[in-house]
Formats: C-alpha cells, sequence, structure tokens
C-alpha cells in the first residue's frame, strides 16, 4: 500500500509535463489525483491515459490566472471528493528574451502565470485544509528562481516570488498541520526545454554533473516525499538538478 492513500490532490498544469508526472507519482502511492489544466484535450487524453492505468483521477479544466476558474474547480473537487490533502502549484510558462528586449506582455504573462497563480490557488486550498488541520502544499520553483538566468528575468523574477510565497505560508500555516515547500527543477526534458531547440540542450546538458537532462519523474519523487506523512520539514526548496547549482 502507498503512503498516500485515500488522500486528495490538486496538481495544476497536469496535462503533460512534469505535472502529468507529479499526478502519475501520487497516483502510485495511492492518492486519488484532480487533472487540472488550461488545455481540455491535455485534460481528456491524460484523464483516460491514467484512468486506464487503474487510477482515481478527476479531470478539471482550470486556468490558474482566472480566479473564478480556480472557485469552480476547487466547488468541483470538494462536491466531488469531500476535501484536498495536496495541492502542487505546478501550472507555468517561459516567454524568455534578455532584459533590454523583454516587453511588459512577456514579463505580466510569466508573473501572473507562475507566480500570482499561486496565491490564487492556495487561497480556497489552504481554507479547505485549515478545516481540516492538515495538508501539503509543493510549489514547483525553478534553479532559475534560485540562481537566476540569462534571457530570464521574468521567470527568474517569478519563481523568486514562488519561494519567497512558500516560506511565508509555510509560517503561517505551520500550527495548523499544514506545510508547503518548494521544489526547484533544473534542466528537465519537457516540452518546454524541448523547444530551446537541440544546440542549447546539448550546451546546458554538458554542464551538467550528472551528464543527462532531468527526468519529469525525478522531479515527481521530490514531490512526493513533500507529499508524505512526514510533517516536520516545511518552508525548504529542494533542487533537483543533477548537480548543477548555476
Ligand atoms: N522543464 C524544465 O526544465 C523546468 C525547469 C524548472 C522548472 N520548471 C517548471 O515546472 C513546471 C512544469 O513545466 P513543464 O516543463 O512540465 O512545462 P510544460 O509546458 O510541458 O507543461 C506545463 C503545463 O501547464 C499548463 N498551463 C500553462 N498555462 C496554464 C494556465 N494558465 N492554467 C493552467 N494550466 C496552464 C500547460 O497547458 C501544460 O500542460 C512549470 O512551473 C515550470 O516552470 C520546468
Amino acid at each position: 500500500m502507498g503512503s498516500l492513500v485515500d488522500k486528495v490532490a490538486i496538481v495544476t498544469g497536469s496535462g503533460r509535463g512534469i505535472g502529468r508526472s507529479i499526478a502519475e507519482a501520487l497516483l502510485n502511492e495511492g492518492a486519488q489525483v484532480v487533472i487540472s489544466d488550461i488545455n481540455e484535450e491535455l485534460i481528456t487524453q491524460t484523464t483516460a491515459e491514467l484512468t486506464s492505468k487503474g487510477g482515481k483521477v478527476l479531470g478539471v479544466a482550470c486556468n490558474v490566472t482566472v480566479s473564478e476558474s480556480i472557485d469552480k474547480m476547487v466547488e468541483t473537487v470538494i462536491s466531488t471528493w469531500g476535501r484536498v490533502d495536496i495541492l502542487v502549484n505546478n501550472a507555468g510558462i517561459t516567454r524568455d528574451a534578455l532584459f533590454m528586449r523583454m516587453s511588459e506582455e512577456q514579463w505580466q504573462a510569466v508573473i501572473d502565470t507562475n507566480l500570482t497563480s499561486a496565491f490564487k490557488v492556495t487561497k480556497p486550498v489552504v481554507k479547505v485544509m485549515s478545516k481540516q488541520r492538515s495538508g501539503r502544499i509543493i510549489n514547483i520553483a525553478s534553479t532559475t528562481g534560485v540562481h537566476g538566468n540569462f534571457g530570464q528575468v521574468n521567470y527568474a523574477a517569478a519563481k523568486a516570488g514562488l519561494i519567497g510565497l512558500t516560506k511565508t505560508v509555510a509560517l503561517e500555516y505551520a500550527s495548523r498541520g499544514i506545510t508547503c515547500n518548494a521544489v526547484a527543477p533544473g534542466f528537465i526534458d519537457t516540452a518546454m526545454t524541448q523547444a530551446l531547440g537541440e544546440e542549447i540542450i546539448s550546451k546546458v546538458t554538458e554542464k551538467i554533473p550528472m551528464g543527462r537532462m532531468g527526468t519529469p519523474d525525478d522531479i515527481a519523487q521530490a514531490v512526493v516525499f513533500f507529499a508524505g506523512p512526514g510533517a516536520y520539514v516545511t518552508g525548504q526548496v529542494l533542487e533537483v538538478n543533477g548537480g548543477l547549482y548555476t
């Protein structure tokens, strides 16, 4: 039996990539998982695939930048499964450009989707968790939020902000049995990084001490740790990066 039997988990942006792997890993531990994404086609496909593997899965469309959409998702989860034990704020985008060339639109889109979203989604969920007097919140940050990165001033600022949010929510809710931690992935093989092209991918990979890009499952395993029954770790940021600390 897995460590998360009967736990209800919401994973935002879980139609594909890291979010999908997180959903799968939580299901393998016995959790019931909400597949939530802005892309309804991805939800239908992922929900069907994970259900066919025997998982208890609920697909709910949700745009994490829109409060009404978030409230509707949380209401659907509560009316279906009655509780929320685990929230993974995973949905995210990139709009890369060097500082001087970055437009206000690029800046704002990334701040809205990668940072403000966590504020908006965590609010209704932490209310439910407070009543339960237990919960696990895991935010998917990035090594870029810790160290910075060329061409990603918007993304670095959003992910650094997400780390600040993580540490503060951890303090404010510790007494209610709710932990809040962040996983900061390094260079992980998903559609987001494939978009960078072969040349950049091989240049970055050369610098990784472990000699390979991370897999979505490498990140999912760290999330499973924070989602688990151990309750004395909170406000932590775990870099999962194959040893590449830049
Ligand atoms: N891939 C990497 O190397 C890497 C590194 C560090 C951090 N991360 C972070 O991991 C998370 C997942 O990234 P990924 O690589 O799997 O990306 P991805 O693009 O493969 O998946 C992101 C998912 O989020 C969804 N999404 C986008 N905007 C949304 C919105 N407004 N509302 C709801 N869902 C939305 C997309 O539809 C997609 O399914 C992101 O937060 C990303 O910043 C990724």
